[in-house]
């Protein structure tokens, strides 16, 4: 149930003294109208344009460097002289932006200033994890830290709009793409995309650091087919509106200014032209008051979809369906004025989607103040407060999964004489321009610290003895630097293994039909732990790979994504227990390959391998139930897993009441709280992250095994014990059903709180009507 929702700031406090969970991953509610107000200067302007200034308006080349293909290569300069752009992309210099704006200002008809737009993914100049390792945090204030940053960093450069967040639900790991998103759970991912628009638009948008947000990819992009970038995607209208839609949807309610429209087809209709999802989801139903950009040349890309034949069908069809502004495609430059004047295109269609660019250019401010001061040279990134931030930020995203006791003791942190002669090794150890992961934007190698430069400081600090051999290179076939790395780690107390993907074979167009360490890294860990000395794996991925054979080798096996500039301070604080890892799954890890899709909130099917509740006290049967002959179908690590150098315990779920009405819950009534204790039970404090799972039987559509619903991060000192409670009330019960309804349905209701997705025992309540 929602409660008043605090500040962020408040928020974080608040959870962390973790009175009152309900609210976890809600920060504050912004009225999208206040966010993007109505300006009489929108309509006095556009009774003066022309339509091809109009269409000009909803026209997005790119600067020089491409993030794609260019299909056509006009003088963008000349084009902006005339009118006929509304935004450019990729220029990412205050140079750059202030010469093409005076160009627009200055020298345009209409003196309309454009909007700079940018794939500030993860961090502008200070680069902070990938999102994937953000979302690990499952810490959403932590988060609009990180995008409050980064648009400041952006802004002073000119760039008031970042293509981010990607709020897609993924679910395949061979996805490259899963490496930009929060991960499989749309609750989770909902508190994620409010964190990162309030980030990045800030309290108003007139703040010369606002920077739109855009939340991408709209919608179901996810779910392409085999994991393949691009692909196809089939998704029922339940599962779209109970999965994919809700962090798009938290997005517009945040106030995001923009929406991107995506690549792929949903249900045999191109994203980029798919009138239910951009016009009677997103403008109908959800009251969206920004503007939709296509993606890069997606409106061009319904001709090969096969519903186009020409560039101009492509561009009616499109902009009719609900895209109101073309990223480098420029056919709506092209055609919209023609169609527009032979009726194919409605003018009132024009002249709502330039209303709605216009009124968020005047919300920027761009028209007041249309250039940015040109900062001092180019820095390094060095502002103290950012390099703390990515620091915290790595160190919260970081999943300890294994620390199995070696001669009696975890083998992490590492401490005392256990671990005063350590090989460090591997090809991730020292390679700075990996840890920035994809969509590094203006992110320069020389600003990251190293795991390996980190520990040598360290070493020098503690009087440790360090030895580093690189072992093989990340797709390597030779074996050449084994011997090397075998000397090395025969001559320690214990071994640090860097391993993993490069930055690059993550993010778009970086599917992978293997999840394993790429190349021989596999034969180097093999050959590495055959020495017997205790290893410590980290793992350096922008996606889940398959690492049941490494966890079996190393009795220490922690995730650290691709942390950012600071990855080497954080990894050795975390690694030497200066702070404890803290960091849950947000994805699934799969066993094998063959698992996948795989994600914790399935459904159960008809014949599953296992249910307690479920099954009604019947046995499956051996045989003739869901899953593989040769592999389990449990996950190697659920979603929410995450180690930390302490324990906790929960007491048994308490509940407020046992039944509930479900007429009473959809007219907004009171729900049902929902409590634990937890209690640190080691030596040292740790922060554990407390989840609230449900799941709905009787209702009028199968509903997930499991569902989180809530979640909060409370710190405990040794000893110390929390009552944690949560609310559920129709925000976190109702879902939509067959006949596109959202309500709270007669059923019942098991609730339960746990450290994973994977434990807890549930209690039963009663949803009457
Ligand atoms: C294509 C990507 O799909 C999208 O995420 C990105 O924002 C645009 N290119 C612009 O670079």
């Amino acid at each position: 149930m929602a409660l008043i929702p605090p500040t962020a700031k408040f928020l974080r406090g608040f959870l962390l003294a973790g009175l009152l969970a309900g609210i976890a991953g809600r920060t504050p509610a912004q009225v999208p109208e206040a966010v993007i107000p109505d300006d009489p200067r929108v309509d006095a302007l556009l009774a003066r344009m022309t339509l091809e200034e109009k269409a000009g308006q909803l026209n997005q080349p790119s600067a020089e460097h491409a993030t794609g293909p260019v299909v056509r290569s006009d003088d963008e300069r000349e084009l902006i002289r005339q009118g006929l752009v509304g935004s450019i992309l990729n220029a990412d210099t205050a140079q750059e932006c202030n010469r093409y704006q005076q160009l627009a200002v200055e020298e345009s008809r209409l003196k309309i200033p454009l909007l700079f737009g940018l794939d500030v993914i993860h961090g502008f100049r200070t680069e902070f994890p990938i999102p994937l390792a953000l979302s690990a945090s499952w810490d959403p204030a932590l988060v609009e830290q990180t995008a409050r940053f980064a648009a400041r960093e952006a802004s002073r450069q000119g760039v008031r709009w970042t293509f981010s967040p990607m709020v897609d639900i993924a679910r395949d790991p061979r996805w490259g793409r899963i490496a930009e998103g929060s991960g499989e759970d749309p609750w989770l991912g909902s508190a994620f995309a409010r964190a990162y628009v309030h980030g990045y638009q800030g309290d108003r948008l007139s703040d010369p650091t606002a920077v739109l947000a855009c939340a991408k990819h709209f919608v179901g992009y996810g779910a392409a087919e085999g994991g393949r970038d691009y692909n196809t995607t089939e998704i029922s209208e339940v599962t779209l509106r109970n999965v994919y839609l809700p962090p798009f949807h938290a997005a517009v309610e945040a106030g995001a200014g923009t929406i991107m429209s995506a690549f792929n087809s949903l249900n045999s209709v191109p994203a980029s032209a798919n009138p239910f999802t951009l016009t009677t989801v997103l403008r109908d139903e959800w009251k969206f008051r920004g503007f939709v950009d296509s993606d890069w040349t997606s409106v061009q890309e319904i001709i090969p979809h096969g519903i186009a034949e020409d560039g101009r069908t492509a561009a009616r069809k499109s902009f009719l369906a609900g895209v109101d502004m073309d990223m480098v495609s420029s056919l709506f430059l092209s055609h919209l004025p023609e169609l527009v004047r032979t009726g194919q295109v409605p003018a009132g269609r024009l002249d709502d989607a330039v209303r709605r660019v216009l009124r968020l250019k005047f919300a920027l401010g761009l028209f007041d103040r249309p250039y940015v001061e040109i900062p001092a040279a180019r820095k390094p990134a060095d502002d103290p407060a950012g390099l703390e931030l990515a620091r915290r930020a790595a160190e919260e995203s970081f999943v300890l999964l294994e620390n199995r006791p070696v001669n009696g003791a975890p083998v992490l942190p590492l401490a005392g004489g256990r671990a005063r002669r350590i090989a460090l090794i591997g090809p991730l150890a020292d390679s700075a321009a990996d840890m920035l992961g994809s969509w590094k934007c203006e992110a320069d190698p020389h600003d990251v610290v190293t795991l390996k430069t980190a520990l040598e400081e360290r070493a020098v600090r503690d009087g440790l003895q360090l030895t580093y051999a690189r072992g093989t290179d990340i797709a390597g076939s030779s074996g050449a630097g084994f011997a090397e790395a075998v000397a090395a780690a025969r001559a320690s107390d214990v071994v640090v293994l860097a391993l993993g993907e490069s930055g690059g074979s993550s993010g778009e167009a970086s599917s992978r039909a293997h999840l394993d360490l790429p190349g021989n890294q596999p034969q180097l860990l093999e050959a590495v732990a055959a020495t017997g000395k205790p290893v410590a794996l980290v793992v350096f991925s922008g996606r889940p790979l398959t690492l049941a054979r490494a966890a079996a080798q190393a009795p220490a096996v922690m995730l650290a994504w691709f942390p950012g500039v600071q990855a080497g301070p954080a990894l050795v604080r975390t690694l030497f227990g200066d702070v404890a890892p803290a960091g849950r799954l947000t994805v699934s890890v799969p066993r094998s390959l063959g698992q996948v899709p795989l994600y914790y909130n399935a459904l159960n099917t008809g014949r599953p391998r296992q249910d307690p509740i479920g099954m009604q006290g019947r046995a499956p049967d051996p045989h003739y139930v869901t899953g593989y002959l040769d592999e389990t179908n449990t996950p190697l690590y659920p979603f929410g897993r995450g180690l930390t150098y302490t324990s906790f315990s929960y007491t048994p779920v308490k509940v407020s009441t046992a039944k509930l009405s479900a007429a009473a819950l959809n007219r907004g009534g009171v729900g049902v709280t929902v409590g634990a204790d937890v209690r640190n039970t080691g030596r040292r404090t740790g922060v554990e992250t407390v989840q609230l799972y449900i799941r709905l039987r009787g209702t009028s559509v199968a509903r997930p095994v499991h569902e989180l619903k809530g979640f909060a991060r409370v710190s405990l000192a040794p000893g110390e014990s929390r009552h944690v409670e949560f609310k559920l009330g129709r925000d976190e019960l109702a879902f939509w059903n067959q006949a596109g309804v959202k309500s709270v349905e007669p059923s019942t209701l098991y609730v339960w709180i746990a450290p994973d997705s994977a434990q807890g025992e549930p209690e039963k309540i009663e949803i009457a009507d």
